[in-house]
């Protein structure tokens, strides 16, 4: 099955359950049996249909990051390419389509200078294209696929171990962790990458409430197509019986966690099936299904600190919308 649509952004969530429908099972089944709180992953939203609706979001008005991200990639390209050293090795993390990563590799030769290119993703199919394409566009760059789940433990390929390590993760696919989640990934990435390897990372920051809450209830209802999409997945995998119509999508903000929640909203009292179990919703009860959480340039680099990472230097665009970072591992 591939999941990821053909014009999929990065998302390094895409079809991380390919091949564990069991386990999209147990967490739905155990997710919707939460007595406070119903809650689905994230990680569920991007099957064929969800990768194509994530697609619309990303080119929509009110959505700021992805426009925002890429126009400080293509700005500040120089600046980021010239801390990579020659013959790196650049890792990117959840790697999907290569939108980004070409951004970088045409400032100052870098094509040419890298060790090697190593794209990370669970789609291993989705993946082999996407290497395909960068070969024939840059035939003296080495590109290594691994096929992996970037969040839990992998090797990098024998060839590169040799070679400064640079670790590229755009998106804020870092906001959909939990902060003690993203420590842990930023540990991980450290002990991967190596003492004195760079990560370049994006994040998005903190910001007028009103733009927060416009980026995540769009005009033209794509997020909420896309947050019901996750009922339609579990009502065709699942064999479940939602009915679309009996909830709506809500994007709200948290303050003081400083994250955008998503939420589906039982317009009624109702009770749906879904593989056995019956899950009663009361009248405006929630699912959560998602957390993206905003940071501040600050709160941010003492979230790196804390997980083996020094900030070198960090990029955002002149309104401040979002960030991208350099960071440099400790010594151990
Ligand atoms: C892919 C996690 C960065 O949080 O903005 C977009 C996902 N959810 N609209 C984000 C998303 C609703 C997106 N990330």
């Amino acid at each position: 099955m591939n999941m990821h649509s053909s014009a999929a952004a990065a998302c390094p969530f895409a079809g991380k359950d390919g091949s564990a429908d069991t386990a999209f099972a147990d967490d739905v089944v155990a997710g919707l049996g939460q007595p406070e709180q119903k809650v689905l992953s994230p990680k569920y939203f991007y099957d064929a249909a969800g990768s194509a609706l994530f697609e619309q979001i990303t080119v929509l008005p009110e959505y700021y990051p992805t426009r925002t991200e890429l126009g400080i990639l293509k700005a500040r390209g120089k600046d980021i390419a010239a801390i990579i050293p020659d013959g790196a090795a650049l890792i990117e993390f959840g790697a999907g389509a290569t939108t980004k990563v070409r951004l970088l590799l045409e400032r100052g030769r870098l094509g040419r200078r890298l060790g090697a290119y190593v794209p990370v993703d669970i789609s291993g199919e989705f993946l082999a294209g996407q290497a395909r394409d960068l070969r024939h566009d840059y035939p003296a760059l080495t590109v290594l696929p691994v096929v992996a789940d970037f969040t839990t433990a992998f090797a990098l390929p024998a060839e590169v171990a040799a070679m400064p390590k640079v670790g590229f993760f755009p998106g804020s696919t870092l906001g959909n962790f939990e902060p003690d989640e993203a420590r842990a990934f930023l540990r991980s990435a450290r002990a991967l990458l190596g003492a004195g390897a760079i990560l370049i990372i994006g994040i998005d920051l903190e910001k007028d409430e009103t733009l927060l809450r416009a980026a995540y209830n769009d005009a033209a209802g794509v997020t909420a197509r896309f947050n019901l999409n996750l009922l339609v997945r579990i009502n065709r995998e699942l064999g479940g019986n939602f009915d679309l119509s009996g909830f709506t999508h809500r994007a709200v903000y948290n303050h003081e966690r400083h994250r955008i929640e998503m939420h589906l909203i039982s317009r009624k009292a109702q009770t749906v099936r879904v593989l056995g179990h019956s899950v009663p919703f009361r009248t405006g009860e929630t699912i959560h299904t998602e957390n993206s959480y905003k940071y501040s340039l600050d709160r941010f680099s003492a979230l790196a600190r804390s997980s083996g990472w020094r900030t070198q230097q960090s990029w955002t665009d002149p309104d401040a919308m979002f960030s991208v970072h350099a960071l440099r591992a400790e010594a151990d």
